[in-house]
């Protein structure tokens, strides 16, 4: 009697302190504190004790409501039929040492509490049919009690947010006596600086890793190759890589899986293909394979490049050039993961990520009839278009050292460029007249060759030089490409007009006109000789007017890129 009364007083004690911190919390936070409720499965070794000396252990879910800086308005226990005197127990403790809290019992009956499956489908069957309302209270995921299963199935549902709070962790003082201290975990992980910047470190590594290690300093491709990594390491959805020829895409689609494969996200192999290559039977056959005898010459079973990829990456380069029976396969095969080897009537699974590469404005592709509508609607949830090396000037000189470095591994040789020979190499890479129409195919090609008739591995401005006229004589052969970037620009009409004399030299002003940033720069570059003789040096005012002889404007050319 005695303990009880002097446990009493204790507890009115403690509950004084309690009420004087509630209302100094209640005045800081009077605008935002919003009330807690707390969810826990009763503890039945733990939570245990009827005599009065019970007050002298620690009993987690009594202890939560013991604690000075949290004042729990309700508290869900969560009990088995059999353990209802004990709840009830703990139900009068906890409210009375925090007449501020409202316990409220719920049943919850486990034939086997180590049981998974049934722990987590009763946990679950809560929570769904709980009244969360998260504009007007917190909620705390008590982990403390129950099973080990229990914790797990209390952390997994508040991590995939069916419970909607956050966890809440008690533990014993060093003596396992009195209050106990609590410690409440938030899953949601950016809101822990040492977490998110480790996150942040590992995002620059795998983006980093996308760009094979060279530091790319063009704004929009960084933020591009940001993006791919945060989607390639999360999703198993199609990606859609576009982009001229050589930008890239082949070399990022093996990068995006050796990255997924470094983080787990894919346990099969990279299969790669270009659709390109494949035409008739052959193709269906070397997509989706066949059965022995499947038409003449199918002399054994083949399993096909979609079952060679199960549980790992499918690229299909060239995607544009896939014939429209295979890609009505391909759709189902992604959709529903199943497909049909030629000549078997047995379907076939195969679970793969696709990643597919064009060059080709697959929009029109549709509009021509070539491509599926529903299969691009498919694959271009994604879509990714790496730019060309033209629109990327900035990182030539990252490129330009990556490929010297390359080509020293390759040959043993150590290359370099003399200084004045690199800042010429640069300015005709930057130039307007550069057309980096294979991208980096070019720029490889192009260090290759100096590389090889550089004197003692050393880049001279004679090497550049012919270098520099091989490629402007390689681009320049393309021309006929132009003249049809001018039949986008006028119509036959309108180019009837003009003398075929007036049509070849405009074709050439609006190319430049398009790679060039602004039209003072095509200025520059159109009246580089003449500007010194002219009484005007205003490159950008001959240019505009001499667009406008045929009806066009800088801002239409540049809309029509
Ligand atoms: N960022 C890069 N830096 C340096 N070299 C690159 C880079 N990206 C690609 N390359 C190199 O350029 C060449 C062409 O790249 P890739 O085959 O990936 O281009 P692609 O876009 O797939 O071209 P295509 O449309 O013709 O298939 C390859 O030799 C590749 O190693
Ligand atoms: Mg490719």
């Amino acid at each position: 009697m005695l303990n009880e009364c002097t446990l009493g007083h204790f507890a009115f004690g403690k509950r004084r302190r309690k009420l004087a911190y509630v209302l100094m919390f209640r005045i800081m936070t009077y605008t935002t504190a919003r009330p807690i409720v707390v969810i826990g499965l009763l503890g039945t070794t733990l939570d245990l004790g009827k005599h009065p000396d019970r007050w002298q252990n620690w009993r987690p879910s009594v202890s939560i409501c013991r604690q000075q800086d949290l004042i729990v308005r309700r508290f869900e226990l969560l009990h088995s039929k059999r353990e209802q005197s004990l709840a009830e127990i703990v139900k009068k403790d906890m409210e009375s040492v925090s007449p501020e809290t409202e316990v409220l019992l719920h049943r919850m009956e486990f034939s086997d509490a180590w049981d998974f499956e049934q722990v987590y489908e009763k946990l679950f069957t809560f929570a769904r049919a709980y009244k969360f309302d998260t504009d007007a209270e917190d909620y705390l995921v008590h982990i403390t009690t129950g099973t080990h299963v229990a914790q797990i199935c209390l952390f997994l549902l508040t991590e995939s947010r069916h419970l909607p709070g956050k966890l809440l962790q008690s533990s014993p003082d060093r003596d396992r006596r009195g209050e106990g201290l609590i410690k409440i975990i938030d899953l949601d992980l950016s809101k822990y600086d040492r977490i998110a910047s480790r996150f942040r470190q590992e995002q620059q590594e795998g983006a980093s890793f996308l760009k094979g290690g060279i530091e790319t300093r063009n704004p929009a491709f960084n933020r591009l190759i940001d993006q791919i990594e945060k989607v390639a390491s999360s999703t198993r959805d199609p990606l859609l890589l576009m982009g001229p020829t050589g930008a890239g895409k082949s070399r990022l689609a093996r990068r995006i899986f050796e990255l997924k494969k470094a983080r787990h996200a894919v346990a099969g192999p990279f299969v790669e293909v270009n659709c390109a290559t494949l035409r008739g039977d052959g193709a269906m056959s070397a997509l989706f394979g066949h059965v022995k005898g499947a038409f003449t010459g199918a002399m054994s079973d083949r399993p096909g490049l979609l079952r060679s990829a199960n549980q790992g990456v499918l690229f299909l380069d060239e995607v544009g050039e896939l014939g429209l029976d295979e890609q009505a396969m391909l759709l189902r095969a992604i959709e529903e993961k199943v497909f049909l080897p030629l000549g078997s009537d047995r379907e076939v699974q195969s679970n793969f990520q696709l990643i597919v590469g064009t060059n080709r404005d697959l929009l029109q592709s549709v509009r021509e009839g070539r491509f599926r509508e529903d299969l691009l609607a498919r694959i271009n949830l994604w879509m990714f278009h790496l730019p060309g090396l033209a629109d990327r000037t900035e990182d030539i000189e990252p490129n330009l050292t990556y490929e010297l470095e390359q080509f020293e591994q390759k040959t043993g040789t150590r290359l370099s460029f003399n200084k004045e020979a690199k800042a010429k190499f640069l300015a005709f890479g930057l130039s307007p007249e550069a057309q980096w129409r294979g991208n980096f195919r070019d720029l490889n090609a192009a260090v290759v060759r100096m590389g090889t008739l550089a004197a003692g591995g050393r880049i001279g401005i004679d090497v550049v030089d012919e270098e520099a006229r091989r490629l402007s004589s390689l681009w320049s052969d393309s021309r006929m490409d132009s003249n049809d970037e001018l039949s986008l620009l006028l119509s036959p009409a309108q180019l009837m007009q003009f003398d075929l004399f007036d049509r070849v030299q405009l074709a050439e002003v609006v190319s430049i006109c398009r790679r060039s940033r602004s039209l003072s720069e095509a200025g520059r570059s159109l009246f580089n000789i003449s500007r010194g003789r002219k009484g005007t040096t205003n490159d950008a005012d001959r240019l505009r007017k001499y667009l406008n002889r045929f009806g066009l404007t800088w801002d239409h050319l540049r809309s029509q890129r």
